[in-house]
């Protein structure tokens, strides 16, 4: 999203508020979900991984849009049902599914249930069987790499799935309820590189149809979850959706695929999103030069849960400054007594100072909802939203005396 077109909303949503707040630019939004429908093979399937960020008026897009959404809690169901999405369109992810949360899962008749372990299969089956049903399902594995670790895993032991030797035992004869259509696999995040998604897909793929084949799977769908990545740093680039179409499809031709699924979290909706928070204070510390902002990790805890910040730049209180073109780097914090409340060290203007704004761009997909909003009781952030030329406040700030009793 351009900065430059919203600098008017900006400003006014900043004298409203007076407090920290998440803006999200859903016509950009629209025009990049629409050209990744315009662009995608009609055999790849593409579902939207809503804890990127469950709001309604982003989940009303998806739905206009004739996407999927994959859920990871009851929340989340509630969430996406209530916001118009059809069972059709809804699957299901997660490690934690308990019989009762299966059972609504069945109940609200969704697409597909993604099993992650012998327990969620038996359950399923049982559930199922109740309900004189036959209930689809994925697989989900998880394979050994080389190679470090990633929030999805990577090559680490993690609570995701089967391990190949437990997914590959599986006998369908026990869960005569279930219908297997294919299986998922997902354990990289944030991938820039389409050389590294094309080999690791690739891998996926290779080694799916060989559990398939040992389970005895008609195997119609492999979903690959998400993990494409979108720019953090300064200089990289997003991987341009027909180039991901063109390596979906010669997999698919390689591996004679009927279809492949991928929930997009990050590449769907990070570039809509920007957060932006006040400098309250400045100071220099052992010849660090210090800003402290109004929010911090209460309101966007990926920086300090990752160790990748968001992209950073200064809107200055006085609209009529100019940007100062001399900058120096600034280590910056959020207002928590916890030395983890860094959202990271950015070059900033020099005569950034108390009263100004930081806008922190791509924040669309894991902000509101990954961050520990109620330590400190400082108010909750503020979601605006832009829309063909209205600007709207889905939710204004919360104080302290919203939540606390
Ligand atoms: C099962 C599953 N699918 C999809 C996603 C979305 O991943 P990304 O944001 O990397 O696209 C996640 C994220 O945690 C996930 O857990």
């Amino acid at each position: 999203m351009k900065i430059a077109n919203h600098i008017d909303n900006l400003r006014k949503t900043i004298k409203r508020l007076d407090s920290s707040f998440f803006y999200y630019d859903l016509d950009f939004l629209e025009s990049h979900l629409s050209e990744m429908n315009n662009l995608r093979d009609q055999d790849i399937k593409l579902w939207f991984a809503c804890k990127a960020n469950p709001l309604s008026s982003i989940l009303k897009l998806f739905r206009n849009l004739h996407f999927g959404v994959d859920v990871a809690s009851l929340g989340e169901l509630e969430q996406v049902t209530r916001s118009g999405l059809k069972p059709q369109d809804i699957i299901s992810t997660g490690p934690s599914k308990s019989k009762k949360y299966i059972r609504s899962l069945l109940e609200n008749e969704i697409n597909c249930v993604v099993i992650e372990s012998e327990y969620q299969l038996k359950w399923l089956n049982e559930i199922a069987k109740d309900m004189g049903i036959k209930a689809k399902c994925l697989l989900r594995a998880q394979f050994e790499w080389e190679g470090g670790s990633s929030v999805l895993g990577g090559n680490d032991v993690t609570c995701f799935g089967m391990d190949r030797e437990t997914v590959s035992a599986i006998d369908l004869k026990e869960y005569p309820e279930v219908e297997v259509i294919g299986f998922h696999v997902f354990q990289w995040g944030n991938i820039l590189d389409l050389k590294r998604l094309e080999t690791i897909w690739d891998k996926i793929c290779l080694q799916i149809k060989e559990i398939a084949s040992q389970v005895n799977v008609d195997l119609k769908v492999i979903d690959l979850g998400g993990g494409i990545g979108i720019p953090y740093e300064k200089g990289e680039q997003r991987v341009p959706f027909d180039k991901i179409n063109e390596v979906l499809v010669s997999l698919k031709k390689k591996h004679k695929l009927q279809k492949i699924w991928m929930e997009l979290g990050r590449y769907a909706v990070g570039e809509c999103g920007l957060y932006l928070s006040q400098v309250i204070d400045r100071k220099k510390t052992r010849g660090v030069d210090i800003l402290v902002l109004d929010g911090g990790i209460n309101h966007i805890a990926r920086p300090a849960l990752t160790g990748q910040s968001f992209p950073c730049e200064v809107l200055y209180h006085d609209e009529s400054k100019e940007n100062n073109s001399k900058t120096k780097n600034f280590q910056v914090h959020g207002p928590l007594c916890t030395s983890l409340d860094k959202l990271g060290t950015f070059e900033l203007p020099e005569d950034v100072d108390y009263g100004d704004w930081l806008i922190f761009k791509n924040s669309g997909a894991y902000g509101f909802t990954e961050a520990m909003p109620f330590f400190l009781c400082h108010n909750l952030p503020a979601e605006i939203v832009s829309y063909k030329g209205d600007l709207m406040t889905p939710r204004t700030i919360k104080t302290s005396t919203d939540w606390l009793v």
